[in-house]
């Protein structure tokens, strides 16, 4: 049998516990081609680079060569998936209602009420010694603020739940495994989510509430409108990409704390550290490890040709510890100065969501940090979510 490629073993599940030794090979070989024609970039400023190049397409319909299929995820059209122009007439009209320049104060005025959702989870937790941080805290609070934001009841939370886990995992990357089954299941799921936002944002239209889907579904420029199709494909992208990210960052950012005690203790001491803290474990344990691109033409990469229409997967998670970029960059450091990470990604597509999801983890970890005193894992390392884009713990026991 032919020996495991790279990628196989980043995304093989016995390795999501610690996949950063296997990332410094990466770094290692330079741009890493796997057998299935695919290309792998590890290293901080090719993959920073890449993602500013205009030949480089997030739309996998340009790819041609590889022989992985295209999943459901990818042929859809969010507009994480197109590029420019389309990209940018899509985000933008996206962005009206959620940030600058349309809405400058929108998610800053969260603030409290995100402090109010974390503080009635910590109520609930009452007298209890035993606590799943990922069950009981980090998936109920992005879940919750981005229900509100977009206008989707939280009660509802089970079935899109269900429809959202199916939906990255047809996303995900296992080289290994054919995709049919988890394509057919994602296609379902993506076409139930969607029909269900649409019915909800159609409840709105003549009756608007303060939420991005009456937003949507109410605006009065024909030319600032988006279509049945483009809203229904947004609303699944903002509502999914809105509470499987943030639930990593503040599971993981537990984790990190806890196995820290000294860092646990100086946050503790000095919360003025806080944001900064947040950003290292953007870097340290980001939540999402990589992302794919394809190129629109032939482009050199530290000597290597990667060809048109070749599958290109950007380790974002490797670059994050490369040590041509950040120092000492396998060490935990929440005073760490300079540290541009691209946990929210760089260039045309960087993080929409990034503002929301910072204010989220600040807030969270601030409340826990205090009473994380005498707190241990019960489970070191914890079980991983399967996804190997999209990497957390599934569940995080603590003991308080
Ligand atoms: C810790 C939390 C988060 C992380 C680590 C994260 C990470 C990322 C990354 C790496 C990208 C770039 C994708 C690419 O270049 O292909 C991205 C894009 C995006 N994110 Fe986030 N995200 C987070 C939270 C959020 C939230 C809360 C929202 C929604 C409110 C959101 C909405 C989006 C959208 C819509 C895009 C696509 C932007 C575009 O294509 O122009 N994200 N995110």
């Amino acid at each position: 049998m032919a020996a495991d490629t790279l990628l196989e073993r980043i995304t093989d599940y016995a390795n999501r516990p610690d996949p950063y030794p296997l990332y410094a090979e990466l770094r290692e070989a330079g741009v890493a081609r796997q057998t299935d024609g695919s290309y792998l970039v590890g290293t901080y400023h090719e993959i920073a680079a890449l993602l500013h190049d205009p030949r480089i397409s997030s739309d996998l319909r340009n790819r041609t060569a590889g022989d992985r299929a295209l999943s459901d995820e990818e042929q859809s059209r969010p507009f994480i998936r197109l590029d420019d122009p389309e990209h940018q007439r899509l985000r933008s009209l996206a962005m009206r209602p959620f940030g600058p320049p349309h809405s400058p104060g929108r998610i800053d005025a969260m603030r409290d009420g995100i402090a109010r959702i974390t503080e009635e989870l910590i109520e609930a937790l009452g007298d209890r010694k035993r606590l799943d941080v990922v069950e009981d805290f980090a998936y109920p609070l992005p879940v919750t603020v981005i229900c509100r934001l977009l206008g989707v009841p939280r009660e509802d939370e089970p079935a899109f739940r269900a429809w959202s886990d199916a939906l990255v995992d047809s996303a995900d990357f296992r080289p290994r495994e054919d995709p049919t089954e988890r394509q057919r299941t994602g296609a379902q799921a993506r076409a139930e989510m969607g029909r269900y936002l649409m019915d909800l944002a159609e409840q709105r239209r003549g009756h608007p509430s303060d939420d991005m889907l009456s937003a949507f579904v109410n605006e009065p420029d024909p030319a600032r409108r988006l279509t049945r199709e483009e809203l229904t494909v947004t609303a699944v992208l903002l509502l999914v990409a809105g509470h499987e990210t943030t639930v990593n960052l503040i599971a993981s950012g537990v984790l990190t704390l806890l196995r820290h005690p000294d860092q646990l203790d100086r946050l503790r001491r000095e919360p003025g550290l806080l944001p900064n803290a947040v950003e290292e474990l953007l870097r340290y344990e980001p939540p999402v490890q990589m992302r794919e691109r394809t190129p629109l033409a032939d482009v050199d990469v530290a000597g290597t040709t990667i060809p048109k229409g070749a599958s290109l997967v950007l380790a974002l998670a490797s670059g994050m510890r490369d040590r041509r970029r950040f120092r000492d960059p396998e060490r935990f450091d929440p005073a760490r100065p300079d540290n541009q990470h691209l946990a929210f990604g760089s260039g045309v597509h960087i993080c929409y969501g990034a503002p929301l999801a910072r204010i989220e983890a600040q807030i969270a970890l601030g409340a826990l940090i205090p009473r994380l005193g005498t707190a241990r894992l019960v489970q070191d390392p914890p079980a991983y979510r399967r996804n190997a884009m999209l990497r957390g713990p599934r569940h995080l026991p603590i003991e308080l």
